[in-house]
């Protein structure tokens, strides 16, 4: 299958739009979390701010952020205007290219935010993409959407193609959102965290690891796979993987188990699964 060029899918960074307010924002985001990143996150997000050479007092420019990350993996991040359909997302992936939200939150709404903006995707997301493992997880997770595309491709009455589609999307959706946003890895002193979307969250991250109202399991496909989640909300249930090798060979499972037809029939419940996500898998 070959892959899709939008054309109009990329933008260029507006970047003097920012305001003075706006790289105030991405400081105090910053500055808040930095304490954080060294008692909760996973080493190797720490050593990816590092490469990275984040600027702390003001919102990145996305080229100068990639002239560091894509010598050490080939990821790179590049700016899109709004949302991205599921399908083109993973191709992105697959292609080694992070489409990146980039305008940045108002400053009266630090903390919560259901929606990504510049600071999930740089700070949360990209610096774990400086690791060769986890890059390789994401080239994976790619390729598990072009594999879900051509499976459901060759499903001949149109009603079982979508409800098909729908349960792998929901299982693949479950699956990145429990590792790739919210996932927690053992390391030598306990728990840290590795999933952008704790890692980008000042409240959350302490929540994940310390609180005694979350749930954290060992992460098994069939688990995670027909496990609901909200986005609203601190997240109540987590999953652990012991490595990065350990992640990218449980992405692997989930192609087999795709491939095999166990993700055909997954419980249903969030996340909803969109019409627009939908039709990016039956176009590709
Ligand atoms: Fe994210």
């Amino acid at each position: 299958m070959e892959t899709i060029a939008i054309p109009e899918l990329y933008i260029r960074q507006p970047y003097e739009l920012y305001s003075a307010e706006d790289h105030e924002t991405w400081h105090r985001l910053y500055r808040r979390l930095l304490p954080r990143w060294d008692q909760f996150a996973n080493e190797r997000f720490q050593s990816g701010i590092g490469s990275l050479c984040l600027p702390q007092n003001r919102i990145p420019r996305l080229e100068d952020v990639n002239l560091f990350l894509s010598p050490l993996t080939g990821f790179r991040a590049r700016a899109v205007a709004g949302y991205v359909p599921a399908f083109v997302f993973f191709d992105c992936l697959r292609n080694r290219e992070f489409p990146t939200t980039v305008t940045i939150r108002g400053s009266k709404r630090l903390d919560y935010l259901p929606e990504p903006d510049i600071f999930h995707d740089i700070a949360g997301h990209v610096p774990m993409h400086t690791d060769p493992h986890f890059a390789e997880t994401l080239v994976r997770f790619g390729e598990c959407a072009h594999i879900a595309a051509a499976l459901v491709s060759e499903i001949r009455d149109p009603l079982e193609r979508v409800r098909t589609l729908t349960s792998i999307f929901r299982a693949m959706a479950r699956f990145f959102w429990f590792t790739i946003e919210f996932g927690l890895m053992r390391s030598r002193d306990g728990l840290r965290v590795y999933g952008s979307g704790l890692l980008s969250s000042f409240g959350e991250i302490e929540h994940a690891v310390c609180s005694p109202d979350v749930e954290r399991r060992p992460l098994q496909i069939d688990d995670a796979i027909h496990e609901t989640f909200e986005i609203d909300h601190y997240q109540p249930l987590l999953y652990i993987v012991d490595s990065f090798d350990h992640l990218y060979s449980l992405v692997a499972e989930l192609e087999r188990w795709m491939k095999a037809g166990k993700l055909n029939h997954v419980a249903p419940g969030e996340p909803q699964v969109n019409e627009v996500d939908l039709q990016s898998f039956l176009e590709a």
